[in-house]
């Protein structure tokens, strides 16, 4: 969908709708904006009740009194509470009533105090990006009946102050590099795992090639090299489905660079637990566990389009967990790139198996600057902080302090979690370095960390637990149910501000 920057006043813009805010008990500004409009506005709010709450809605067809065919006005609740979130959701909420109207093209009006509270680029950004990613569906396996029942939006209009457009067209553009690599991390993760196999994430990587005429490079690595490399934790977990590992390698490299980052994608395209088998409800929504994996080559996707100044490297262990024949089995030790000896006691803790190989190479091989990961890699975490929070853990301060930073800025949220040295001793095995699980119930998202860090040496790292955020089990103003593309954004404005 094409947005545009346009400081047309608001009786004169022409569109299908023109969505406008109210803070609660804050109308004056709203009759103000439209004088024509005035009596039949108060005539809707006082009829409909309405008072700017925060998700109350109000509909009013203009009458030819401005230019735009209706006027869509979302309560935005107390001025105190207005944050970053709620922005992106506010115009969600109103890109969701052109969707439910059947309009196809619509103008957004950014009201003065956001403008105050946020700068132009930072204000634009975020609107152009909730209305990219509200009108996101995954709708490819649709009947053509359903089908012909969706429309799609055709054109968006963000209107600023003539006063206010600087820095607008850049938003405006990395607004649009942004979504777009949500949207296919979106996709990546809502295809069945039947499609979305370890080979198509390795399609995936080797199109973002092409694509950018090399300049990002991809290489793959098959199940003999990556056993003669001595990848024991990877292995273990890939071979006992019928589908193939990939271990898949991308490097972007600009022409100045500061320093090297590596990123680490858990990629299990589908987990049933293995022979530690799920049950049934816990399987249900297993296909994303290679949300990592999706956001780390959407950022990829993304990286030539961006003016960076570090070099990026991504690694993902892509593989399925499965039972069969020829599967791990609780009591195996397995051992990992760096030669750490794992007793695997639960074969549905495969991630942190996978990820321990991943963590390893970046060590040995790629010796980074800075190394972050993320996984779908315990429920423990959603536990702990729901659906929507990632957790963060890391060894470095300054790193995590720049992440959140980041994160927040990006429109995502993340809660920082203790690396608890004294729950090291919950990994400790008789027979091998380390054991997979710590056999309690508690802190499961915090042991999974502890593990990981085993085998990230020294180098600044962060860890995001993405069990909750990556999947959304119920529409959301900005995701419909399914996969939410977490991550990228924050990824993106962290490798940006670098
Ligand atoms: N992929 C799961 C974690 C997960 C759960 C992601 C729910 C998204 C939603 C992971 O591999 C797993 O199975 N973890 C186990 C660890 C346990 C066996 C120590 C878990 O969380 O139950
Ligand atoms: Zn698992
Ligand atoms: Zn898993």
């Amino acid at each position: 969908m094409k947005i545009s920057i346009k400081p047309t006043d608001l009786g004169r813009l022409e569109s299908d709708a023109i969505i406008c805010f109210a803070f609660k008990n804050n109308l004056e500004e709203i009759r103000n904006s439209f004088p024509s409009l005035a009596k039949i506005l108060q005539e809707a709010i006082e009829k409909e009740d309405f008072a700017g709450n925060y998700a109350d809605s109000l509909i009013i067809h203009t009458k030819g009194l401005i230019n735009s065919y209706k006027l869509i006005l979302i309560g935005l609740g107390e001025k105190n509470d207005f944050d970053i979130y709620l922005l992106q959701k506010a115009v969600a909420q109103g890109v969701k009533q052109v969707l439910d109207n059947k309009l196809v093209n619509f103008a957004v009006d950014i009201p003065d105090y956001w403008l105050e509270k946020y700068q132009t680029y930072q204000a634009v950004k975020l609107t152009a990006e909730a209305i990219h990613l509200s009108s996101y569906k995954f709708s490819k396996y649709k009947g053509a009946e359903e089908l012909k029942k969706y429309r799609d939006l055709d054109e968006a209009i963000i209107r600023i102050p003539a006063t206010k457009l600087q820095g607008a067209d850049t938003a405006l553009r990395i607004a649009e590099i942004f979504s777009l690599a949500v949207r296919q991390a979106r996709d990546l993760v809502n295809e069945p795992s039947y499609v979305a196999t370890p080979k198509f994430l390795a399609q995936t990587a080797l199109d973002i090639s092409k694509k950018h005429k090399n300049a990002v490079k991809v290489k793959i690595f098959e199940e003999k090299e990556v056993i003669k490399m001595g990848m024991g934790a990877y292995y273990g977990v890939a071979k006992g489905s019928a589908e193939s590992l990939k271990f898949i390698h991308l490097s972007y490299k600009p022409p100045k660079v500061k320093k090297k980052i590596v990123l680490v994608g858990k990629g299990i395209t589908f987990d049933t637990g293995g022979l530690s088998l799920k049950g049934a409800e816990h399987m249900e929504t297993m296909k994303l566990d290679m949300a990592g994996a999706a956001c780390v080559l959407a950022v990829f996707s993304a990286l030539p389009m961006l003016d960076l100044q570090v070099e990026v490297c991504g690694l993902i262990a892509a593989c399925e967990n499965m039972p069969s024949g020829r599967a791990l089995k609780p009591g195996d030790i397995l051992k990992a790139y760096n030669g750490k000896t794992i007793e695997v006691l639960n074969t549905d803790a495969e991630g942190r198996l996978t990820l321990a190989d991943m963590l390893s190479y970046a060590v040995l091989e790629e010796k980074p600057a800075e190394i972050i990961d993320l996984a779908t890699l315990t429920g423990a975490c959603m536990v702990a902080l729901g659906q929507d929070i990632a957790g963060l853990w890391g060894n470095n301060e300054k790193m995590l302090a720049e992440i959140e930073t980041s994160t927040f800025e990006a429109g995502e949220k993340v809660w920082r979690m203790p690396l608890e040295k004294d729950y090291r001793e919950l990994l400790k095995s008789s027979m091998a370095d380390l054991k997979n699980i710590s056999g309690g119930k508690y802190g499961g998202a915090i042991t999974a960390a502890l593990f990981l860090e085993e085998f990230v040496g020294k180098i600044p790292w962060v860890h995001l637990d993405i069990a909750g955020p990556a999947f959304a089990e119920k529409d959301t103003p900005l995701t419909p149910r399914g996969a939410t593309g977490y991550g990228v954004r924050l990824l993106l404005r962290y490798l940006i501000s670098r």
